[in-house]
């Protein structure tokens, strides 16, 4: 069976816009999503018409019933079923589709329980600023070789998992017996509620799907679409350590997590905000001090995090760190967001250029870019010259093409440039 990999993945810290890209690309060529990393730490928006879908665990394509027919968690994502299971409730109430039969998670899948999440809470985790979403200890569980995997977890009752916590987790983490069974009743709930409705499945799902998985394709070509969450700079091998999160967020980890070979070939798109954001502790080179401008970024551009409410930092883009991105990652091609956020503001910056850079300024392009739509055979005359002046260094510095630029909130809101700023994209062609 013939299978196309579109891998979409974030170039910054997180939050650059990947779920609407990923919908745009669901909605107009992908059959499949996969989530390959991330947790419930992650918070994907997607507008589809006056409608606001908040996901954080479940894979965007249960938003689309009629487009998008498997739906797989892959084996380096952390599963909190309760989560999950509020999430897939909330989806079926929106969209009136089932999730039983239309997603999977793989079964080397390490769960998040109650007692993570209680552990997120401390010292260290507030030094981070991380998301409380549990991600960090579940991470120590499974490399102290304690976790519990949907799997086992599937074969657990409530007394084999108190059993586990008491006799392996607790001593071997180090941490106190109390608060460990807290949650439990819930957690059960959740676990029963995902035996029902999510299928467990191997890790040569793509080399020999399952029966059920094969008759849903129904001799289809596979169109994978492969959801990022968080970013470059959040990568804890590529980011700003210890300032990261605990699962990997770049291209080579997609290979183990879906369990493809790594001489798959796999299309990378990387999404970059026009500007740049980051929630939580930790380095931020180019940060805008002036709290009046940033607090406007934030008014206009609703920088807030979509999974803690908290106020996002902001600052400009950045060349040679995006450099660093694009390599390691393999990246095809950029979709660069918020355009028309950044284009609203009178003082438009970003670091050009290698070895500490130079700071480049433009003029702003005001909302100019609104209104410009996906099927763009005129664009070539309708991008602002400053916008056009924007994107074309952004592009020469960092070595891309810049094939995509997001205008607006809206799946729709996207406009296709082929190699960077010459000619016109056809939709029906992409990608090859
Ligand atoms: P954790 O992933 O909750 O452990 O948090 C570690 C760091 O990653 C913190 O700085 C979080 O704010 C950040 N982080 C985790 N997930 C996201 C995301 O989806 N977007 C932006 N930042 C994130």
């Amino acid at each position: 069976m013939r299978m196309n990999f579109w891998a979409i993945l974030g170039g910054q810290h997180g939050d650059e816009g990947k779920a609407k890209v990923v919908s745009f690309a669901l909605q107009t060529w992908g059959n499949v999503c996969c989530r390959f990393n991330g947790s419930s730490n992650a918070g994907h928006t997607v507008w589809v018409g006056n409608n606001k879908f908040v996901t954080h665990i479940a894979p965007v394509g249960l938003i689309f019933p009629e487009k998008v027919r498997v739906n797989l968690i892959g084996a380096l994502c952390f599963v909190d079923p309760i989560q999950l299971k509020k999430e897939c409730l909330e989806l079926e109430g929106l969209t009136g589709a089932s999730t039983r039969g239309r997603l999977f998670v793989m079964k080397q899948t390490h769960l998040t329980l109650p007692i993570h999440r209680q552990l997120d809470t401390g010292e260290n985790a507030k030094k981070i600023g991380t998301t409380g979403s549990g991600v960090g200890p579940t991470a120590m569980t499974k490399g102290a070789r304690v976790g519990v995997t949907a799997e086992m977890m599937y074969g657990f009752g409530i007394r084999e998992l108190s059993e586990h916590l008491q006799e392996s987790v607790a001593p071997r983490l180090n941490i106190p017996k109390k608060g460990l069974h807290t949650g439990l009743t819930e957690f059960m709930d959740a676990m029963e509620w995902m035996k029902k409705n999510v299928t467990l499945v191997d890790a040569d799902f793509f080399s020999n799907p399952p029966n059920e998985v094969s008759r849903r394709m129904n001799g289809e070509a596979w169109n994978v679409v492969v959801e990022g969450a968080q970013g470059f700079l959040l990568d804890p091998v590529h980011g700003d350590y210890p300032y990261v999160t605990s699962t990997g967020c770049t291209t080579p980890y997609i290979y183990p997590s879906l369990g493809l070979s790594p001489k798959e070939k796999i299309k990378v798109t990387l999404v970059v905000k026009a500007y740049h954001t980051r929630v939580g502790e930790g380095p931020l080179p180019t940060e805008i001090n002036d709290e009046a401008l940033s607090d406007k970024y934030r008014e206009i551009g609703n920088e807030f995090g979509a999974t803690t409410g908290r106020k996002r930092r902001i600052g400009w883009l950045n060349t040679r760190q995006l450099m660093e991105a694009v390599r390691v990652n393999g990246a095809d091609e950029i979709c660069l967001t918020r355009v028309d956020t950044i284009g609203q503001f009178d003082t438009v910056e970003a670091l050009i250029g290698p070895n500490g850079g130079r700071t480049a300024i433009y003029q702003p392009w005001g909302r100019k870019v609104d209104g410009l739509r996906g099927d763009l055979k005129s664009l070539n005359g309708e991008i602002p010259t400053e916008l056009f002046q924007f994107v074309r260094d952004i592009q020469q510095e960092v070595g891309c093409p810049i094939t995509m630029l997001s205008t607006g909130p809206d799946c729709d809101d996207i406009v296709y440039l082929e190699k960077g700023l010459t000619r016109p994209f056809r939709l029906e062609t992409r990608p090859a």
